[in-house]
């Protein structure tokens, strides 16, 4: 199969809600990270997504709905902090865990009984969406366990030969995937950090769980127990107070031939002068937004990516945290 990348137009629109509509999947931009499409009431469809990716059987997919869908199609809405979170943060980079009403294929839900849903703000994703009118379920567009890509070139890179169509839609913005937020309960809970932080969602609920996972545990949100995130060549972590040990590490390397890279937020960058840096940025997204990029960019051109911790696990950090522990740690 030939893969095409189209910029968004009214014909590369139509050409995806065409293979969509015929059981096809197709690489989707969003804000977050680039998404896998496929059309999430079409079994065959939803199982060519797994298929593709290598993903488990047993990880579940989050269905993607244009801004003035109607959720109670697809969901129970049970508490009625779930429309004020609705309200403040959709669209945009929040995943609500719901009820499932049986409408959404049991492939993309794993058989199980509640259903991830979210509303993309990334315009292009939005207009797809509106003239398919149709829910899409759609895991990040890597092979499974990868980095998750945030332009079209690096669905394709991971991707070329297995999809027919990758919309191009600019680099996303957000950087990392969307936070999962479990509202089936009285108290929302995270499953999964991301851009809407504990803090954001504490401001319109009050209150808000993290879902904590230890290895084995049977977890709430399976994605997060699988190893995730890693690019195709080392990497190491180590926390800001372990400068030393990064610069240790990186001169190893180099005596033993190998082209290492530190990757660091931008305020760390002089503790590193002459050694070769992977620069994440200053502010907190800033940071997530380059992370994937940096990654990516990084398998290409280190053999070893030597990784340094954020100062702390507030806010945005933390998504980043989990992210750089998964990719690195
Ligand atoms: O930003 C995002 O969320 C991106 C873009 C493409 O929208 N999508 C994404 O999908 O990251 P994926 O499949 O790579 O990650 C979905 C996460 C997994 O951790 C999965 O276990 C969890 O959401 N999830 C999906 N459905 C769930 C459910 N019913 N209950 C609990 N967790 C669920
Ligand atoms: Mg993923």
């Amino acid at each position: 199969m030939t893969t095409q990348i189209l910029p968004i137009t009214n014909e590369s629109l139509e050409l995806a809600k065409q293979l969509l509509s015929n059981g096809q999947v197709v690489g989707i931009p969003t804000e977050t990270v680039y998404g896998l499409g496929a059309v999430a009431t079409d079994s065959l469809a939803v199982k060519k997504i797994f298929e593709v990716k290598g993903r488990p059987s047993d990880n579940p997919l989050i269905a993607h709905v244009h801004k003035d869908y109607d959720l109670t199609k697809l969901v129970e809405i049970n508490h009625p902090y779930v429309y004020r979170l609705m309200q403040e943060f959709m669209p945009g980079p929040l995943t609500l865990v719901m009820q499932s009403k049986g409408v959404v294929c049991k492939e993309a839900v794993c058989g199980g009984d509640t259903l991830a849903i979210r509303m993309p703000s990334h315009e292009g994703c939005q207009q797809l969406l509106k003239i398919l009118d149709m829910p899409v379920v759609a895991p990040s567009a890597n092979l499974s366990k990868h980095t998750s890509p945030v332009t079209a070139r690096h669905v394709y890179n991971d991707l070329n030969g297995l999809v027919p169509l990758i919309l191009d839609g600019g680099k996303s913005t957000g950087g990392i995937e969307s936070t999962v937020l479990d509202v089936t309960g009285e108290v929302p809970r995270i499953l999964r950090a991301g851009l809407v932080t504990k803090e954001m969602i504490e401001s319109v609920t009050g209150k808000c769980l993290i879902a904590m996972h230890k290895e084995g545990d049977k977890v709430k949100s399976p994605g997060v127990k699988y190893k995730h995130y890693k690019p195709n060549c080392q990497t190491a972590l180590f926390t800001e107070e372990q400068i030393d040990k990064v610069n240790l590490l990186y001169e190893q390397a180099l005596k033993d031939g190998q082209k290492p890279y530190i990757m660091c937020r931008s305020d760390l960058i002089g503790e590193f002068k002459g050694k070769n840096v992977l620069d994440l940025g200053k502010t907190p997204k800033e940071i997530a937004s380059n992370l994937y990029d940096k990654l990516l960019e990084g398998e290409k051109i280190a053999d070893l990516i030597i990784a340094v911790e954020m100062p702390n696990e507030q806010g945005v950090y933390m998504g980043i945290m989990n992210r750089l522990r998964k990719s690195c740690g």
